[in-house]
């Protein structure tokens, strides 16, 4: 690990790297790792495998021994030819972050995160979360022998997200109203519980592990710079961790440029799409978002402030998609190129093709969709499918039935 201080991301001021909680002391701004760049070479990193850990030199874990993992990250980078085509795109790319231990890119983060709050000490873990985050804190914190609570909004999250809490034996606290809500409860209880060690995206260690995405999209183009890089968004911790990741590779000399970053929001959750559009300063929250991508049901993103900076460095954008958007273009993905996402994934597609049609992404571009949850997520989705793709029941009793059956086929 080289060296690095954890820095207020508003006023600058250094906070000490133990104990420093998830506030500046001074002013409350989001806290930042920061490693001293300068003078810096890449590491000979080369020959190690695509995967988090290939860039700890990057990463604020201090004993290898405090690596706790799942083999996370190495995901695929997949060229997308049929899909550029219906979308009018020569190089399009999708990468695949369904493809880590537990289904989302939260891996990524949460093996810095648990490794950072071993090397602390602590034993108890705590999220709130939309789904991922909790299945991917449960995993995690099982493999490091942690005591695990998640709270989530009550009856909104995906059947295989609570699956996966549930066999990993975390305890699960269902709290009435939405993601926000249950945020705020799980911030009060850490701030009166010293011993619960919160694992939100506010602890600056996860954003960390989650900064790697950039580093491997580098290297999987060669240490060529993609044109556009489209996320979904949520509290916006993928997307600023992103761009931390391309600004570091930029100061090692790896790349030359960065991309231009480009959040999606659904149009009911859209509070960082709406302050993009509007050239505000702040986002307003939203009261009682709804999409049928419940992983981005979120109305008060905590990482606003990280997501409007990186917008407007990388000379990105945000847009917004509907659920009827999302749903065809989860399915556009999984017919046309065996990519099967979840909802809130397939916003990245989905805002590709409003942002091609508005002319805002150009035919020539090379742009990287992020898709960062696997499709088995979420199963209600069959329920939303037409008919004509849920398939003909038939009962095979005699050859009548089969003659049938072969005039379908
Ligand atoms: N995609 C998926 C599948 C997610 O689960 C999330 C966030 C996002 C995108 C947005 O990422 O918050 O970094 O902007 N899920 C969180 C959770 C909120 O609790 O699992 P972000």
């Amino acid at each position: 690990m080289w060296h690095y201080t954890l820095q207020c991301f508003e006023c600058q001021r250094e906070s000490p790297t133990r104990e420093a909680g998830f506030r500046c002391k001074t002013c409350g701004g989001l806290l930042e790792a920061k490693f001293d760049l300068a003078g810096r070479r890449k590491p000979s990193w080369d020959r190690r495998h695509l995967s988090v850990w290939k860039y700890r030199e990057l990463l604020p874990i201090e004993r290898e021994e405090s690596i706790i993992s799942l083999a996370e990250g190495g995901t695929g980078l997949h060229r997308c030819q049929r899909l550029g085509r219906k979308l009018g795109l020569r190089k399009l790319y999708v990468k695949n972050e369904g493809e880590n231990p537990t289904g989302s890119f939260k891996d990524r983060g949460m093996t810095v995160a648990i490794s950072k709050a071993k090397e602390l000490g602590k034993k108890k873990v705590l999220c709130a979360s939309t789904g991922n985050t909790a299945a991917s804190l449960a995993a995690y914190s099982a493999r490091a022998g942690m005591e695990c609570i998640v709270l989530v909004p009550k009856g909104k999250v995906a059947g295989g997200k609570l699956l996966q809490v549930t066999m990993h034996g975390a305890r699960i606290i269902q709290v009435k109203g939405d993601f926000d809500k249950a945020f705020a409860t799980a911030l009060e209880l850490a701030d009166r519980r010293r011993e619960l060690y919160l694992m939100n995206s506010l602890n600056p260690y996860r954003l960390e592990g989650q900064k790697t995405l950039a580093f491997e999209i580098s290297d999987q183009l060669d240490s060529k710079t993609p044109d556009t890089v489209i996320l979904p968004v949520g509290n916006g911790g993928n997307i600023s961790a992103s761009w931390k990741g391309f600004t570091e590779f930029q100061q090692l000399s790896i790349t030359k440029t960065r991309p231009r970053m480009i959040g999606i929001q659904a149009e009911k959750a859209a509070p960082i799409a709406t302050a993009v559009k509007g050239k505000e300063s702040k986002i307003r929250p939203i009261h009682d978002p709804q999409t049928i991508a419940t992983a981005i049901r979120i109305g008060s993103p905590v990482n606003w402030p990280k997501v409007l900076k990186a917008i407007k460095e990388s000379k990105g954008t945000a847009e917004t998609v509907t659920d009827l958007e999302i749903l065809q273009a989860q399915r556009d993905l999984a017919t046309l190129e065996g990519i099967f996402v979840e909802p809130a994934s397939a916003t990245s597609i989905a805002g590709l093709k409003k942002l091609r049609a508005s002319g805002k992404v150009d035919p020539s571009e090379t742009v990287i969709c992020v898709t960062t949850g696997h499709g088995l997520k979420d199963p209600s989705v069959l329920e939303r499918l037409p008919k004509s793709r849920t398939g003909y029941n038939l009962e095979i009793t005699d050859r009548s039935d089969l003659d049938a059956l072969e005039r379908i086929l």
